[in-house]
């Protein structure tokens, strides 16, 4: 993989380094010619202040100039304040220049304070992995119509793809900058930390869903939001599988950091709290040996996080998805529902089918909030069931 030019690879840094000094001199150099210019024109004390500051305002401008301005409106011409709380709380505009080891860095900052110096509406973060197009857009646009307040979307695409949405739709300006995702490498990981990290960013982000172009939504926004809000424990997918699509993919060159004891499998498709993904988006370390000696047939996307989890933060963890999926076909993949699949009762066995799933301290039965696989021509009747039986 190394020909991929990932943020977390070191060669870079050097080359950095340069780049760095180049800008401290050239810096140095327009400050010094200012400090003269200010002595030149003027023995004044005063003015030679005021030109000092000017041109160091000019020269800190051209600095900074490669990179996409995020802090403030690129057209706006007054005075920018960079260090503003509502920038650096809630950034508006997701594009940005940092590298992926820029941005891990910045989102694993927790603030050790516990009360927030503005009121804070927890939000859950919805992000959408995915190729290229949504084909179940209008559905998602119905579940979050009305309730602004209280979510954030992320879209991680190819790289160069555009989604097409218009400026209404809560889908809008919320691609965040995206790399070439390999399915079943490492590089699919990579693309979740990512949006994690971007998610992050936003303060008032409190859980984090993964999800794909093929997964609906089957409660409506409120009962989603209050039942993650409210849990004490994220949903990632963590069981001891012996078999060889399980402790199979094990590989003993992790010792000693790694026992087969500890290691574990879970869907792809995971829920977590801030604090959980603030410890994800972390790692080094860990996220470095899966890099290594997870290669096919085992599959980081299905054990980093499990593993991970398991090892340091179990405790945080309930170990089940909320993400249904259908796998009684067997084979390697789970089954898709197309238009002629779509019932009102099978909608209804996925949201209620008489299991009851551990929630907190006890048990609700409620499992799943979202399901899996749904192609494009089942937009049409999940669109015509919405609101009789999801509630939307
Ligand atoms: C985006 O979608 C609109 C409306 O569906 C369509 O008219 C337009 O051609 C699309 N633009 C691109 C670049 O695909
Ligand atoms: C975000 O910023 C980029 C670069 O500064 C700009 O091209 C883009 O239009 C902005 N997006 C939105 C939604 O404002
Ligand atoms: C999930 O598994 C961890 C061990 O990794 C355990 O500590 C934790 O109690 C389990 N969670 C629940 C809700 O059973
Ligand atoms: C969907 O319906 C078709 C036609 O009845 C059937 O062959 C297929 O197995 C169904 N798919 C699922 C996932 O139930
Ligand atoms: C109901 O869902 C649970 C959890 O996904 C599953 O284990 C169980 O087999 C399902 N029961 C029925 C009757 O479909
Ligand atoms: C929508 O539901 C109605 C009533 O159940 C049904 O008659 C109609 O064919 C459905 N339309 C689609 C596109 O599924």
């Amino acid at each position: 993989m190394a020909r991929h030019n990932r943020g977390e690879d070191g060669p870079e840094i050097p080359h950095l380094g340069l780049l760095k000094m180049l800008q401290v001199l050239s810096f140095l150099l327009v400050f010094v010619a200012g400090i003269i210019l200010g002595l030149l024109a003027s023995t004044h004390v005063n003015s030679l202040f005021n030109s000092q500051r000017d041109l160091f305002f000019t020269s800190n401008i051209a600095v900074t100039t490669t990179s996409p301005c995020n802090c403030k409106s690129c057209d706006d011409e007054s005075k920018v304040d960079c260090l503003s709380m509502k920038t650096f709380l809630h950034p508006h505009n997701l594009t940005h220049g940092m590298s992926d080891r820029e941005l891990f860095w910045r989102a694993s900052l927790v603030p050790k304070k516990e009360e927030y110096p503005f009121v804070r509406v927890p939000k859950v973060a919805f992000m959408f992995l995915t190729r290229g197009p949504l084909p179940l857009l209008p559905l998602w646009e119905r579940f979050f119509k009305g309730h602004g307040k209280y979510f954030s979307i992320y879209v991680h695409t190819d790289p160069g793809y555009v989604l097409n949405v218009s400026s209404g739709s809560p889908f809008y300006g919320r691609q965040i900058p995206s790399k070439h995702v390999e399915w079943g490498s490492v590089l699919l990981l990579d693309a979740e930390r990512r949006l994690l990290a971007n998610a992050l960013l936003e303060f008032s982000n409190e859980r984090f869903i993964l999800l794909s172009e093929s997964c609906i939504p089957v409660y409506n926004f409120k009962t989603v939001y209050n039942y993650l809000v409210h849990s004490g424990h994220g949903f990632v997918e963590a069981y001891d599988d012996p078999s060889r699509y399980g402790r199979g993919r094990y590989n003993r060159r992790m010792l000693p950091y790694i026992w087969v004891r500890q290691w574990r499998k879970g869907s792809q498709w995971f829920e977590m709290q801030r604090a959980l993904a603030a410890y994800v988006v972390s790692d080094t370390k860990y996220h470095k040996l899966f890099k290594k000696y997870c290669t096919p047939a085992c599959y980081p996307d299905e054990h980093f996080l499990p593993t991970f989890i398991n090892m340091f933060h179990g405790s945080m963890n309930s170990n089940r998805t909320v993400t249904w999926v259908d796998w009684s076909l067997g084979g390697p993949h789970p089954a898709t529902y197309s238009a002629v699949n779509i019932t009102e009762g099978l909608i209804q066995s996925i949201r209620m089918n008489q299991t009851l799933c551990s929630y907190n301290s006890g048990v609700t039965p409620i499992c799943h909030l979202f399901a899996r696989k749904f192609d494009a021509s089942a937009l049409q009747p999940l669109l015509n069931l919405t609101s009789r039986v999801m509630e939307f």
